[in-house]
């Protein structure tokens, strides 16, 4: 197959975001080369899911490291030694220092479990319901150096429920992120999607500041 996108995928955990993202690509001949997963963890799930799809994988445990630049020195090692030119973080846990995330301006996603601007940061099930919010989701952006900020390209919205739990809600989010990442991910390796001047365009179109949207069909 003919690829035009080689991509490094970082993770912490348990790698259901990078699961959706291999189905996809597979299942939908996206032109998208997983050349590597890399984690911070050696426990973390999701590696064992990548052997299982016979992707190459390697362990960059933060702890070995004595600061942030030397830890992000080596995870470039890491994604340049497997030639990736995109890197897609699906539940890393680690903050990137600027310098890193600059080496991949535009070629850098993140997802994060809340319709961003809201609720940066963790724990946003929880201080969604407690916010009142009528409406919650997850959001693929693109990384800039503030943390859990970024243009974003595409959010998976959904309503909240009344008396939902944190852990339902979670669920529900969860069952949006698989749809919306693997999306990004197909939209990168096809072309269709541009970061210029700190502004998303898709199909030659700047999107809306909150990216395209993709509403829960199952409230
Ligand atoms: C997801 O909820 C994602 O939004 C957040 O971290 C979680 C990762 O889960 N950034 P998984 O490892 O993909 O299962």
């Amino acid at each position: 197959m003919q690829y035009n996108l080689s991509a490094a995928v970082l993770i912490s955990g348990s790698g259901t975001n990078l699961q959706a993202i291999m189905d996809y690509v597979r299942d939908h001949a996206v032109p998208c080369d997983i050349r590597v997963v890399i984690s911070n963890e050696t426990s973390a799930y999701g590696l064992t899911r990548a052997r299982a799809a016979g992707i190459p994988t390697e362990i960059v445990d933060h702890r070995e490291f004595p600061d942030r630049q030397s830890f992000d020195r080596a995870l470039q090692q890491a994604i340049d030694f497997h030639k990736a030119d995109a890197v897609f973080l699906a539940g890393f846990m680690r903050i990137l220092t600027h310098e890193l995330v600059r080496q991949f301006e535009g070629r850098m996603l993140n997802i994060h479990p809340s319709l961003l601007p809201e609720l940066k940061g963790m724990d946003t099930h929880r201080r969604a319901l407690e916010a009142g919010f009528e409406y919650h989701g997850a959001t693929v952006h693109f990384v800039t150096p503030e943390l859990d900020d970024g243009p974003s390209i595409v959010q998976g919205k959904l309503k909240i429920h009344k008396n939902e739990s944190p852990e339902q809600l979670q669920q529900r989010v969860h069952r949006l992120e698989y749809r919306i990442y693997p999306l990004a991910v197909e939209w990168m390796a096809t072309n269709r999607l541009q970061f210029i001047d700190g502004a998303v365009w898709l199909d030659g179109n700047p999107l809306p500041e909150n990216g395209a949207e993709i509403l829960d069909e199952n409230p």
